[in-house]
């Protein structure tokens, strides 16, 4: 009897993996995948000797945009780990003369800048972060998750599932980096003399979203419109890397890391 329990039991633990879905990272990786010390040491690799090609944060430049792309999930890391040791024959990408345990560190660095925050271990104190988030940060203002929160800014609930980890940080302390136009205030006059207000959702060469502060979305033809404004910089507060100790932003990022709607196994 105790041993038809077994198949049953792992039946449910195989149903629950794949519940959870995305947030169950594939087997058998290199140790140094997704390791927070490795990636660590991956980074300073990197800005010694990659940035001067693919920028400080893997922005690009002469080399191509190394984060926040998607494409990245079809490169697997044995992939990685070979462009970045023997680099790109007949491109401009060297190869590395370094030790292997070091171009893993970068290779994990490169997919941690690629893989959802949520697929990794980000260290934290996670209610720590949930009361920074809603109390001394004022985040819940302007952002809300599962429901809860303002409505002037990007919902954060499933933010964990969506981006790197890196990025969710930069976006916290600089939210003018990524140069994102969408959200900024915006100002509009129509050619009869109307002036609406809101945030920008949308831009093309022809039309142009704007979302009030109830949260309802207008689309403006470009047509029809004499001026249209949009602020420089974007709403969100720019000083919270001084506003909050480093240890509070650890756990407020440790926090956001975690935001996904759906379910997350608990990872040691
Ligand atoms: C001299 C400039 C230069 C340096 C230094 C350099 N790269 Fe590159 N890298 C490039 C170029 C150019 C490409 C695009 C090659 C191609 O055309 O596919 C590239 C491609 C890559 C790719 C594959 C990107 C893709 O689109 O498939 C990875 C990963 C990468 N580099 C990582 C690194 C890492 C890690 C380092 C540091 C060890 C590094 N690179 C150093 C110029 C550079
Ligand atoms: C005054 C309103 C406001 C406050 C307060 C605010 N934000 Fe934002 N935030 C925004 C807006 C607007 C955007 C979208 C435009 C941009 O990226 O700058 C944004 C973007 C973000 C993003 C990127 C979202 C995405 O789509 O990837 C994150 C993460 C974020 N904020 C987290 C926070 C956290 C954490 C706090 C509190 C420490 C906070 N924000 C406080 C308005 C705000």
């Amino acid at each position: 009897m105790r041993r038809r329990a077994f198949p049953s039991i792992s039946l449910l633990a195989v149903l629950c993996a794949s519940l959870a879905g995305a947030a169950e990272p594939e087997k058998a990786k290199h140790p140094a995948i997704g390791n927070p010390e490795a990636i660590a040491s991956g980074q300073k690799l990197f800005v010694t000797g990659c940035a001067g090609c693919h920028g400080q944060n893997g922005e690009g430049g002469r080399g191509p945009k190394l984060r926040n792309r998607a494409v990245w999930h079809t490169l697997d890391d044995e992939g990685l780990f070979t462009t970045i040791k023997k680099g790109v024959p007949g491109a401009d990408m060297p190869a590395s003369n370094l030790p292997d345990d070091q171009i893993w560190q970068m290779a994990a660095y490169v997919r941690a800048m690629n893989s959802p925050a949520i697929e990794q271990n980000v260290p934290g104190n996670l209610s720590a972060g949930e009361g920074i988030f809603w109390g001394k940060g004022g985040c819940g203002n302007c952002h809300a998750i599962r429901g809860k929160g303002g409505q002037s800014a990007p919902d954060l609930s499933n933010v964990g599932a969506l981006r790197p980890v890196e990025q969710i940080r930069e976006d916290v302390a600089s939210p003018d980096a990524d140069g994102y136009e969408n959200w900024r205030k915006v100002v509009a006059v129509t050619k009869d003399g109307k002036t609406i207000e809101g945030a920008l959702r949308n831009r093309s060469n022809y039309s142009l979203q704007i979302q009030d502060g109830k949260g309802a979305v207008r689309l403006l033809s470009m047509a029809s419109l004499k001026e249209v404004t949009i602020e420089k910089a974007s709403p969100m507060p720019q000083d919270y890397k001084s506003r909050l100790s480093r240890e509070e932003m650890r756990d407020l990022v440790a926090f956001l890391a975690r935001q996904s709607i759906r379910p997350v196994e608990e990872k040691k």
